[in-house]
């Protein structure tokens, strides 16, 4: 994946609080936490948690982009992606979504949410122009960082030096990390899973996997969440 992206090669696509509550098996008391969503596109996470009193800041590279901008694209963007989910609807776990017409409505309210939010998210500075490996908070900073759909998901693209890098930068800033999925869009487990959490364990980590609630891509239904020392 590029991340110095140009606007005609990103596919926005987010996902809403909820999912994000299903993904990473946040309780009530962790939604209260100081929370950075890493990767957290256009989805809805940021805005329905802000409307609820969370403090919640997302960092991603398409906040370099104008709600225009974003908007021309998700448009254009919806009408690829849904036409491919119809086609390979048997792909995917009709479980906690039913079916392609309820996705449609749920991703679109979750990037409408999303878009309503953004210009006063990012004068509020919720929404971030910054990129793993490197973020600018000060150690420390958050309770909680999350990576939805990014990290493990396109382990194709970006390699292992990349992803063990991202999750130090992530627990540099963060008490814990939580990461979803491990699979990769080829619906197999990461090959850097097994690599990363032996580097985590030898620098006083624990990492440990947990099965979510959630599942849509086949098989993808265990996070990986990440903490200082044995808790
Ligand atoms: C598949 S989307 C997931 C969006 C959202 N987290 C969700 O689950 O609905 C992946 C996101 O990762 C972002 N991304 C790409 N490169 C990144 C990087 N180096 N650091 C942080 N985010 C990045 C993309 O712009 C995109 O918004």
């Amino acid at each position: 994946m590029n991340t110095e992206q140009k606007l005609n090669s990103i596919v926005p696509w987010g996902r809403n609080l909820e999912e994000y509550r299903q993904i990473f098996s946040l309780s009530k008391e962790d939604l209260q936490k100081k929370i950075l969503g890493c990767g957290d596109g256009p989805s809805s996470f940021n805005a329905e948690l802000t409307a609820r009193g969370g403090e919640i800041t997302s960092i991603d590279p398409i906040y370099k982009f104008t709600k225009e901008q974003l908007t021309k694209r998700i448009d254009e963007v919806s009408v690829e992606v849904m036409g491919m989910v119809r086609q390979y609807s048997s792909n995917f776990v009709w479980k906690n979504i039913k079916n392609p017409d309820e996705l449609e409505s749920i991703r679109m309210s979750a990037m409408r949410r999303f878009l309503a939010d953004y210009e006063q998210g990012l004068e509020q500075k919720r929404y971030r122009f910054e990129m793993l490996p490197s973020l600018s908070f000060e150690d420390r900073s958050f309770d909680l960082a999350l990576s939805s759909h990014f990290l493990f998901l396109y382990s194709e693209h970006l390699d292992f030096e990349f992803h063990l890098n991202s999750i130090l930068e992530m627990l540099r800033v963060a008490e814990e990390v939580r990461i979803f999925p491990l699979m990769t869009l080829n619906n197999i487990y990461s090959p850097h899973l097994d690599k990363v959490r032996e580097v985590l364990a030898k620098r006083g980590y624990t990492s440990e996997i947990i099965k979510t609630e959630y599942e849509f891509q086949q098989g993808a239904d265990e996070m990986m969440k990440v903490y200082r020392g044995t808790n």
